[in-house]
């Protein structure tokens, strides 16, 4: 990689012995992946930090990296943690996990990294710092990735943990893969046939992501306009089954005119036509369904935002859950900020737990006491069965509404 002055003196310590070993980090993966030069970043958004998946070594990692002063140099953020950082004991953690877990944190907040702990930094523009069309960032997390590309139409590619804290402290990130334009060309045509409902975006992106991996999908046809649900939803579900980093959606996402170029490159190399009984067709073979009913349902994967907390609310409709019953849902502080007062006060009062700051895929849920668990979300049905070894079913969230509230 061609560095400039000022980035080779980083790298031989002149801005301290945490800032050269993160420029190590970010010129190996660079010359690695054929990178020219380094770009300067908006933001990064740091993922890897819960205790349950990261481990020990990410704790051992974070202890030299402050000690070594490790500051971040750009507004940066983090992913969800293992454990609501307030209330875990009424989560079922232990104490163990919760000590971990919090140093994690505690070292974070130390580097000037912003600790919301949200998966969804892309609309917490209140606290975090906002991205624009054409910046180019360094986020890990990988709705948070598509999203960013795909509906906001900044630039990252799929950073993991360590290379987004490396961005963070540098400000930098090699320059390849979605920060360029060739590398962001839609290379895979889905037209979409029918009404879809918010489950179908999530099928939709199993779909496409279980038999096409790693591809730019550009999807047209949809009738109507999605909302932020179903984009979100569309994208976790690719990243997670297909390792997909962007789709473009005609009329929605601000890139979809880069299609006319991919075809008369002759880029496109396959074309899907799908609609919701082939996506209905599909959900068995995608995600199985258990034997049994669950009683326990997990909302909010990716993160709940406002928009997820008004659909909830107005499924409720004054219920209150049934006797065994229960519905969790993950957020975070910063969305519950966002917020009146009077839609929280009658979820919870309808009994639904509410916990900030983690998720359902890095929280021990099998600690927690749970063993089957209904989800609407395409990424979560994905990957609870692999993370915790729990069963899972795919429903929407209505149909869990009217399942537990009487
Ligand atoms: Fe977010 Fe956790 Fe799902 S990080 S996207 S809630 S797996």
């Amino acid at each position: 990689m061609e560095l400039t002055r000022e980035e080779e003196l980083a790298l031989e310590g002149e801005e301290g012995e945490a800032a050269a070993l993160a420029m190590k980090v970010l010129v190996n993966l660079g010359d690695l992946e054929g990178a020219g030069r380094m770009l300067p970043i908006g933001s990064a958004h740091v993922s890897g930090v819960s205790y349950l998946t990261a481990g020990g070594a990410l704790l051992k990692l974070l202890e030299e990296f402050t000690r070594k002063g490790a500051k971040a140099k750009v507004p940066s953020s983090l992913n969800p943690a293992g454990m609501d950082l307030a209330c875990w004991e009424r989560m079922g953690i232990g104490p163990f996990f919760a000590s971990k877990q919090s140093r994690i944190i505690e070292l974070f907040s130390q580097m000037g990294i912003d600790t919301t702990c949200s998966c969804i930094p892309y609309e917490l523009s209140g606290t975090v710092h906002p991205i624009r069309l054409g910046e180019h960032v360094a986020w890990g997390e990988s709705n948070a990735v598509i999203y960013a590309n795909s509906v906001v139409g900044a630039r990252t590619n799929r950073e993991g943990g360590i290379s987004s804290l490396a961005s963070a402290i540098t400000g930098l990130t090699p320059e390849y893969g979605l920060h360029l334009d060739g590398g962001r060309l839609p290379t895979f045509e889905v037209e979409v046939r029918g009404n879809l409902s918010h489950l179908h975006f999530d099928l939709l992106g199993a779909y496409i992501g279980k038999n096409w991996n790693s591809v730019i999908a550009h999807l047209s046809g949809i009738k109507g306009r999605p909302d932020i649900i179903d984009l979100k939803h569309l994208g976790a579900s690719l990243a997670a089954k297909g390792g997909h980093a962007m789709f473009h959606m005609e009329g929605v996402t601000p890139e979809h005119r880069m299609m006319e170029r991919s075809r008369k490159e002759g880029i496109v190399r396959e074309r899907l036509v799908i609609g919701p009984s082939e996506l209905e067709a599909a959900q068995e073979d995608l995600y199985p369904a258990p034997q049994k009913e669950p009683d326990i349902y997990v909302l909010g994967c990716p993160q709940f935002g406002p928009a997820e907390f008004g659909r909830l609310h107005g499924a409720i409709k004054g219920r209150k859950l049934k006797e065994g019953k229960r519905i969790i849902v993950f957020t975070s502080k910063a969305v519950r900020s966002m917020l009146g007062s009077g839609v929280l006060n009658d979820i919870v009062g309808a009994g639904v737990e509410i916990y900030d700051d983690t998720c359902m895929v890095v929280t021990p849920l099998r600690d927690m006491g749970i063993g089957l668990v209904g989800t609407d979300s395409g990424k979560a049905a994905h990957y609870i069965p692999k993370m915790s070894k729990v069963e899972t079913e795919l429903l929407p969230m209505e149909l869990m509404v009217e399942r537990s509230m009487g």
